[in-house]
C-alpha cells in the first residue's frame, strides 16, 4: 500500500452485520478521515434500495471508509463514480484480462455482469458534510458454485473471469492506491476532472435504459456521464441530466 491517509488506520474484523454500519459508528465518534474497517464476512450488509449485499466468508472484499470532504453536500453524488473508477482501473491491474466498466451511479461490471457495488451514505452537520461512508463489496474469490442461485446470472467475480484465485489484500491496496490520488483530484477540482476517464469506461453509453425520473417511468438511450456525474439520457422530450436512480438496459439478452 502506497497512500498517506487512505486506510492507513485499518480495523479488522472476522465477522461484523455490516462495516458501513461499524464505520458509520466510528464517524459519529469522531473517527479520521482515511479510517478503514474491513470484515470477512457480514450478516447484515447493506445494498443500495434497501437491498442486502451477498457477504460469504473468506473469499471477497467488504470494506468501508470514513471520509471527510470538504466539498458541499450537493457535490457528494459524484464520488461513488470517482471510487468506481478507481476500483475499475484496480482491477484491470490485478487482472489484465478484465476488462471492468462503470454502471452509473455505482456499480462496476465485467463480461455483463456485477463484480463491485458500492454504498456511499452522508452524514450532515449543520447543512455541511460531517463525514461519510464509502462502503465497498468486490467478489474477489467467489466461485461461480458459491454464488446463490438467484445471483449466477447477474454477478461475477475476479476469479471467475481470470480463471484464477487472488490474494485479496493485493487487490484492496490497488483499489486505495488508486483511490487516494482521484479522490484528492476530486475534492480540489471537483467530478468535471475526472469525468472523461469515467465516461471512457461507461458501460451504458449508448444503450436503450429505462429508469424512473421523479417516480415516473421513462425510456431513453444513456448519452454518457455529465460533468456534475449526472447520467445524461435522451428521451423523446430531450436530454436530460439523471441525478439518482437505477438504470436498467433494455435490449434483450442484456443481464444488467
Ligand atoms: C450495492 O447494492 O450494489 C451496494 C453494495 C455495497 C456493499 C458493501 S460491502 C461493504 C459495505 N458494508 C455494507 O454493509 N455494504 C457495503
Amino acid at each position: 500500500m502506497a497512500t498517506k491517509r487512505i486506510g492507513r488506520e485499518f480495523r479488522f474484523l472476522t465477522e461484523t452485520g455490516s462495516t458501513n454500519r461499524d464505520a458509520d459508528a466510528a464517524g459519529a465518534a469522531g473517527a479520521a478521515e482515511g479510517l478503514l474497517i474491513a470484515a470477512d464476512t457480514q450478516t447484515a450488509a447493506r445494498g443500495r434500495m434497501g437491498r442486502g449485499w451477498f457477504s460469504p466468508v473468506g473469499v471477497n472484499l467488504y470494506f468501508s471508509l470514513v471520509l471527510r470532504p470538504d466539498v458541499a453536500p450537493s457535490c457528494a453524488g459524484s464520488l461513488p463514480l470517482v471510487i468506481g473508477l478507481a476500483v475499475a482501473e484496480a482491477l484491470a491491474e490485478c487482472a489484465p484480462a478484465l476488462q471492468p466498466k462503470i454502471k452509473w451511479p455505482n456499480d462496476i461490471y465485467v463480461s455483463g455482469r456485477k463484480i463491485c457495488g458500492i454504498l456511499c451514505e452522508m452524514q450532515l452537520k449543520g447543512g455541511a458534510i460531517d463525514y461519510l461512508i464509502a462502503g465497498i463489496g468486490v467478489n474477489v474469490n467467489v466461485t461461480a458454485d458459491q454464488l446463490p442461485p438467484e445471483l449466477r446470472a447477474s454477478a461475477t467475480s475476479i476469479a471467475i473471469e481470470a480463471r484464477a484465485p487472488l490474494p485479496r489484500e493485493n487487490v484492496l491496496a490497488a483499489i486505495l492506491n488508486r483511490f487516494e490520488p482521484l479522490y484528492d483530484e476530486w475534492r480540489a477540482f471537483g467530478f468535471k476532472a475526472l469525468a472523461q476517464q469515467v465516461n471512457l469506461l461507461d458501460l451504458l453509453r449508448g444503450k436503450p435504459v429505462r429508469m424512473e425520473l421523479s417516480g415516473i417511468p421513462a425510456e431513453g438511450i444513456a448519452c454518457g456521464i455529465a460533468p456534475d456525474g449526472a447520467l445524461l439520457l435522451k428521451t423523446a422530450k430531450g436530454l436530460a441530466p439523471v441525478y439518482s436512480g437505477e438504470a436498467h438496459v433494455t435490449r434483450v439478452g442484456s443481464a444488467v
